[in-house]
């Protein structure tokens, strides 16, 4: 069985229309998109709409979906100045999309496990296996022992997540992690988009691969600078680098 996975797409059609043109020659049994579809871009409800059109690709929620859905800043205090200009643009991003798109984004499951061959499990989470707060991550920074703290009692022989914004592939003992992030923007030094191949080979064997895709990156930065978010130029930087734009405050 053979699987595609790509995740923070977050607001940004033509990196998402070139990982799905990549992911269509990919020949898979199952797409897998896994959060964080909105914000940090100009065009939430135009990517959720297209996968609520698209019933084949399943979809995990991500944290900055919640924070859309649920009305983050109903309910929190920004911590920075960082946190209240994601706020204001979680807040704007709700007036964008229709209750029928928020509904459908808030009914995503937080993770879904795959079973190709009976004890040869595949499970797929936003952050962690058990948590997606704005805290909750596995960066590739992480020791080995770290890195199993925050797995612990996954039995899975692969996990694949997204939200680090840096694909890779890692194995920590016998079993293999895949970050499969991301679509819209990446935070190492790569701005091409990402995605990730996870196929079952049978008996126990599995192939992961993080692969990368082209696209005009600067039309797209100057559309973001252009939009209505406020200080586009932070993200039109991000999609020109591949880094975060404010390397002092790395959200993980
Ligand atoms: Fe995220």
């Amino acid at each position: 069985m053979k699987f595609a996975l790509y995740s923070d797409i977050h607001a940004q059609i033509p990196q998402l229309d070139a990982v799905q043109e990549a992911v269509a020659k990919e020949n898979v049994d199952k797409e897998i998109v896994i959060g964080d579809l909105v914000m940090l871009g100009p065009d939430s409800d135009k990517v959720v709409q297209r996968l609520m059109d698209s019933p084949h690709i399943d979809v995990v929620v991500g944290n900055l979906d919640l924070w859309v859905v649920n009305k983050r800043w109903e309910t929190h205090e920004p911590k920075s100045p960082h946190q209240a200009w994601m706020f204001e643009m979680a807040k704007k991003t709700r007036e964008q999309m229709t209750e029928e798109q928020l509904e459908w984004l808030g009914k995503r499951p937080f993770s879904i496990t795959y079973t190709p061959e009976l004890g040869h499990d595949f499970k797929i989470f936003h952050a962690t296996p058990y948590s997606i707060g704005d805290d909750d991550a596995i960066p590739l920074r992480l020791s080995d022992e770290a890195v199993k703290d925050k797995i612990k009692g996954v039995t899975a022989d692969v996990m694949a997540f997204g939200h680090v914004h840096g694909a890779y592939v890692r194995e920590i003992g016998d079993q293999t992690l895949v970050c499969a992030a991301a679509v819209g923007m990446s935070w190492d030094g790569d701005n091409r988009p990402a995605y990730a191949i996870v196929e079952y080979l049978g008996g126990g064997k599995w192939h992961c691969e993080a692969k990368r895709v082209d696209y005009d990156f600067e039309t797209q930065a100057k559309y973001n600078e252009d939009s209505w978010i406020e200080h586009g130029e932070r993200i039109a930087s991000m999609i020109r680098t591949g880094k975060f734009w404010n390397p002092a405050h790395m959200p993980h």
